[in-house]
This record gives C-alpha cells, sequence and structure tokens, in this order.
C-alpha cells in the first residue's frame, strides 16, 4: 500500500516537472519570438511594434523615449500612428496638453505660427481653433454658479432657475431686476462699501429671459449691423445675464471706464466674488468687445484667482479644472 502511494507522488512530481518544463520552454520560444533589441534595450512586441513604427515616421530615439514617458501605450497606438506630427514634442510640455487634440494643435499652430506651443494647447483647449458659434455644447447641468456659458455653450431650451431674488432700489435701478440668491448678498455687500468710499453703483441689468436677449440681441442687429450686435451682444442662450449671474453697473457705454466707479470695480470685485467679464486685453478670448461694466459673479475663490492671475474665465477652467 505504502508502495503504490510512494509511486503515486512520484508520479505526480515527475509530471508536474514535466509540466513546468514544458511551460517554460514554450514561454521561451514565445519570448525568443517576441522580443527584440532596439538601441541595446530589451523590450517588449507591443513596444517594438510602436517603437518601429514611430522610427519609420521619422520620429529620433529621444523623442520617442519622451512619447513612451508621456503617452500611454494604448494613446500611441490611437493617435500617432497614421502620420507624423511635427511638434508633437514642444506640444507634450504644456500642462494643459491633451493627445486626442495633437491634430488640431498642429493646424491652429500652422495658422497662428507667432504663438507659443503654450498658448496653442491653451487656445485650442479653450475652443478657440472652431468659429464662435461653432461646435455648441449645450450644457444640461446648468444651476451651478461656475457655469460657463459663451460663444461654445449654451443654456437648454426652456431652462429656469428657482432662486432669483429682486434685487430693491436704490441697488437697481428700477427696483425690480433679479439676480441668483447666490450672489445677492455679496452683490449688496459691495455696492454698500463702493457708497462709503463716495462711489455710486448701482445695477442696470441683470437676469435676463431668453426672450429678452433674443430681442436685445435682434434689437442691436437693427440698429448697429451683426458685426457689432455680435461684438457685444451674446445670441440668446449664450449669455450670463440669462444665468442670473450677470449684472451690468451704471452705463454700458464706454465712458464708464473713466469713472471711479470703475477704478474702484475693476481692482475690488474680486473680494466679493465678481469679475469683469469682458477685458480689453482678451476680446479674442471671449469672443465680445471690451465692456467694463459687464461683471460676473463666481465665487471668491475663483474670482480671486483670476484677478490675481488677469485671466478669462475660459483660461481659468482650462488651467485649473480639466
Ligand atoms: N453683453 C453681453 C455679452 C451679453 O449680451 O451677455
Ligand atoms: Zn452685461
Amino acid at each position: 500500500m505504502k508502495k503504490k502511494i510512494l509511486t503515486i507522488v512520484l508520479i505526480i512530481s515527475l509530471l508536474t516537472i514535466f509540466g513546468l518544463i514544458l511551460y517554460d520552454s514554450v514561454n521561451n520560444s514565445l519570448k525568443v519570438k517576441t522580443e527584440s533589441t532596439i538601441d541595446g534595450q530589451n523590450i517588449t512586441k507591443e513596444e517594438y511594434i510602436y517603437k518601429e513604427e514611430l522610427l519609420s515616421l521619422g520620429y529620433n530615439s529621444n523623442i520617442i523615449k519622451k512619447i513612451e514617458e508621456k503617452i500611454s501605450t494604448i494613446n500611441v497606438k490611437n493617435y500617432l500612428l497614421n502620420k507624423k506630427y511635427d511638434y508633437l514634442e514642444e506640444f507634450t510640455s504644456s500642462p494643459y496638453f491633451k493627445i486626442e487634440n495633437i491634430e488640431r494643435y498642429e493646424n491652429y499652430y500652422k495658422n497662428n505660427p507667432s504663438y507659443t506651443f503654450d498658448q496653442v494647447v491653451l487656445y485650442v483647449e479653450i475652443g478657440l481653433d472652431y468659429e464662435f458659434y461653432t461646435n455648441v455644447n449645450t450644457i444640461e447641468d446648468y444651476t451651478s454658479i461656475t457655469t460657463l456659458v459663451n460663444k461654445y455653450n449654451k443654456l437648454p431650451e426652456g431652462a429656469t432657475f428657482d432662486n432669483l431674488v429682486t434685487l430693491e432700489k436704490p441697488y437697481s435701478n428700477t427696483g425690480k431686476r433679479k439676480v441668483r440668491e447666490e450672489m445677492y448678498e455679496p452683490l449688496k455687500q459691495m455696492i454698500d462699501d463702493a457708497k462709503k468710499e463716495k462711489l455710486n453703483l448701482y445695477v442696470i441689468s441683470a437676469f435676463r429671459e431668453n426672450s429678452t436677449q433674443n430681442y436685445l440681441f435682434n434689437n442691436s442687429k437693427k440698429k448697429n449691423g451683426l458685426d457689432y450686435a455680435l461684438t457685444y451682444s451674446a445670441k440668446p442662450g449664450h449669455s450670463e445675464h440669462e444665468l442670473g449671474l450677470a449684472i451690468d453697473f451704471n452705463t454700458t457705454q464706454e465712458k464708464f471706464k473713466k469713472t471711479k466707479e470703475y477704478a474702484w470695480l475693476k481692482d475690488n470685485s474680486y473680494k466679493y466674488g465678481f469679475v469683469m467679464r469682458y477685458p480689453e486685453n482678451k476680446v479674442f478670448i471671449t469672443g465680445y468687445g471690451y465692456e467694463p461694466w459687464h461683471y460676473r459673479y463666481l465665487g471668491i475663490e475663483i474670482a480671486t484667482k483670476m484677478y490675481l492671475e488677469d485671466i478669462t474665465y475660459e483660461e481659468y477652467l482650462v488651467k485649473y479644472k480639466n
């Protein structure tokens, strides 16, 4: 009996050893087939294929090393094997780089060779390589105070807010303007503090219904032509006024920028969570002319960052939210 058991154990052991040897040799023979040596380095089959392909596209070993460091194998496969990109290495150095947009970066750079590579990536991530009002995204979840509406992002049809409150006189000229509840107190505080500095701030436009925005845009077009309307008025669905989070102060004439009220607002509004949304030096990003009277509520944290870095909300979102 004991002998029988011993024989069975021996057979099982021999079979196991034999099995292991067989497995190893098959594995090794596969490895021999799949491994290759490039630049004295052993690499696996997948990397071998991509390296060969990248080399044959015209990338040199240094760039390929960077590609391997910064771009996952699957993304190399999905985005880089069809053609050679002239500035891939430069674009990958931008903190906002996204491999899926490499083609757009290259095209935008070709059309704007004076921009730095970082600027190209930033502007493409904002969407500036598309014409304004093309490639428009409809925002489904629009109730946050951080919702972005601009020429690429619009509110859905029938968007409504259930927390609009009336801004009484003397904070607003009619005593009937409506704003979102979130900014009601900060807005009044800002106007009160300005008053302590003997400054007279009051709101002449706040929340607008979609139909009002539509009327304003068309009216501006009729009076001043399409180009002017596009520069100073948002198309319906695209205005921050429809969010109830934008206000126009005192007058919508450029002379406002010469007033003491403007000088104070410009440097103090961020402390209350407001930003001048359409500055003079960022027209090409916002798509709107200089509007020294138009302020957007975004909360103190975001407004402070935007003020200190002199950036638009579009730039802020690419830099900090993507
Ligand atoms: N004037 C700004 C752009 C608006 O119409 O919302
Ligand atoms: Zn406005």
